[in-house]
């Protein structure tokens, strides 16, 4: 009789959540229990109304929950049972101390590992899933192993690639499955029993190995790379719009170069999410510690970019409208950091409308997915103050009582508006009826679209006064003084 793998998944996340009811999908000869701190998101997991929205989520959950899937707030028993235990908590940005500002906070990485430590009686494979600093697994080797009480610990790193959004069709497809351990028999032993789990579905020639430093730099390298293609185009997008070259036009035609390739090219108001800022901070504090501070400007260049992209927008929105948005009332459309999620983690929405209400207007926000509990959270949220202020102060409370509205629909957020602001690529704002927004709305009317989903001339053909990210300018804004 084959005994039957174990897995424990610590953090039910947008991470740990998604991959492991992939894992629980596709490999119905292992178990899997996704264990959490938080019981109202282990309570969600198990409930009809998942904790997170992802296309394609819902229908793997139900497949799989009960038969090989579990979700349980019972970490210890968990743990205790399995063969190989994933971690994948949060690693957010430390707000304090020694790095504030920069440095990954291993807080929640480091008393997962004690607790592995503290609770295993059998001998365990410990997956690095959650994005960490190069040598975190070192680390952790340390804490599991001076804490061991004779038990044998095989650390692996296995970053995680999926995109929110499109996370189900990319752990079905995903372009590689990266996983590092040691250079030593029991090293090689533990990387072949977790390439069996993928190889349940995924080819074998995605599957690559490497050492453990090489599988955690990799995965910051990646959303460093990522990231940086988003500012170049950005960064091209402003001398479109001051030369008249159509940052479309100009980016489908770089994208043809096969040695660049047409993806992950669309000039917008600068990304978001939790991961990209994230993970290059951690790369530029990584790299100041490895006495590279040249190396590490290279890479913080990324995020002042992506700042002034959204400070650009949000001074292009004030000075198009007489210099002034003071009661007038800014209809936003979308919240969310990208479509088709509910996250609005690091969302560029938050900056803009912070932005817009610095400067006393009235906004009206809707998204498909972000409820306005949140939206009122994430403006009056105290961010810490990186170094790379963007001028974007967060909001007070009261303030943000006063002057921000939640709409449940894109009709209604717009009615009576002096302007419209796209912030988030929904597909149903691709087909809204803009006659009718624009007969309901004051005159003259603008539309700033940060995401370039609407047609330009038809909607000048309609009346509206139209921004779109990199493209030729209206003749008004032509008439307006300089952005900054
Ligand atoms: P998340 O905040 O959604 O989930 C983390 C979960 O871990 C939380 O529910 C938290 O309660 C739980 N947790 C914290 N400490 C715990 C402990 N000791 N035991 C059990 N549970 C604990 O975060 P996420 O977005 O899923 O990200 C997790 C990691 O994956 C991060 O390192 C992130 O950088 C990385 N990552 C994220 C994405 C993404 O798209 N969100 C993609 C790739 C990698
Ligand atoms: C990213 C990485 O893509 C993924 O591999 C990693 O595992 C986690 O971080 P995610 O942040 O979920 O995923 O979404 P992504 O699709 O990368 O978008 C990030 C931000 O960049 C969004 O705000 C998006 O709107 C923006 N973006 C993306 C652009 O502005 N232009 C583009 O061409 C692509």
């Amino acid at each position: 009789l084959v005994k039957m793998v174990k897995i424990c998944c610590l953090g039910a996340g947008y991470v740990g959540g998604p991959t492991m009811a992939v894992i629980a999908l596709k490999c119905p000869d292992v178990e899997v229990v996704v264990v959490d701190i938080t019981s109202a998101r282990i309570n969600a997991w198990n409930s009809e109304q998942l904790p997170i929205y992802e296309p394609g989520l819902d229908d793997v959950v139900k497949e799989s929950r009960g038969r090989n899937l579990f979700f349980s707030t019972d970490i210890e028993k968990h743990i205790g049972e399995a063969d190989i235990v994933f971690v994948s908590v949060n690693t957010p940005t430390k707000t304090q101390g020694l790095g504030a500002g920069k440095a990954a906070d291993l807080t929640y990485w480091e008393s997962a590992a004690r607790m592995i430590a503290d609770v295993a009686k059998s001998d365990k494979i410990v997956v690095e899933k959650s994005t960490v600093p190069v040598k975190t697994a070192e680390a952790i080797e340390k804490i599991l192993i001076h804490n061991s009480k004779g038990i044998n610990f095989q650390i692996l790193s296995n970053p995680e690639f999926l995109a929110e959004g499109t996370a189900i069709q990319d752990l079905f497809n995903p372009d590689r499955v990266l996983i590092g351990g040691r250079d030593t028999p029991e090293g090689k032993k533990a990387v072949q029993t977790l390439k069996e789990v993928y190889a349940h579905w995924v080819p074998e020639d995605r599957i690559l190995t490497t050492n453990l430093w090489s599988a955690e730099l990799s995965k910051l390298a990646a959303n460093a790379f990522l990231a940086q293609r988003i500012s170049s185009v950005n960064a091209i997008s402003a001398l479109c719009e001051a030369t008249g070259a159509n940052v479309s036009e100009v980016a489908y035609a770089v994208g043809k170069d096969a040695r660049i390739g047409p993806k992950f090219l669309n000039a917008s108001i600068g990304f978001g999410g939790s991961c990209f800022q994230k993970d290059i901070l951690n790369l530029v504090y990584i790299c100041e510690c490895n006495g590279l501070p040249e190396v590490a400007q290279y890479w913080k260049s990324v995020i002042q970019i992506n700042d002034y992209q959204k400070s650009r927008f949000v001074n292009r929105i004030v000075s198009s409208m007489f210099n002034t948005v003071a009661n007038k009332k800014i209809a936003m459309l979308g919240f969310a950091f990208k479509k088709d999620t509910g996250d609005t983690r690091e969302t560029p929405a938050i900056d803009v409308c912070n932005g817009l209400l610095g400067d006393k207007a009235n906004i009206c926000i809707y998204d498909p997915q972000v409820t306005q509990d949140q939206i009122e959270r994430d403006l009056a949220m105290n961010k810490f103050d990186w170094d790379h202020p963007t001028h974007l102060q967060p909001t007070s409370p009261m303030a943000v009582k006063k002057q921000v509205t939640v709409s449940s629909d894109a009709y209604s957020a717009t009615k009576d508006a002096h302007g419209v602001c796209i912030v988030t690529e929904w597909d149903e704002f691709k087909t809204l009826d803009f006659t009718r927004i624009y007969e309901g709305m004051q005159k003259p009317a603008f539309v700033f679209d940060g995401r370039n989903v609407v047609n330009p001339e038809k909607l000048r053909q309609i009346g509206f006064i139209v921004y779109s990210i990199g493209k030729p300018l209206d003749l008004w804004m032509k008439d307006m003084p300089a952005v900054a």
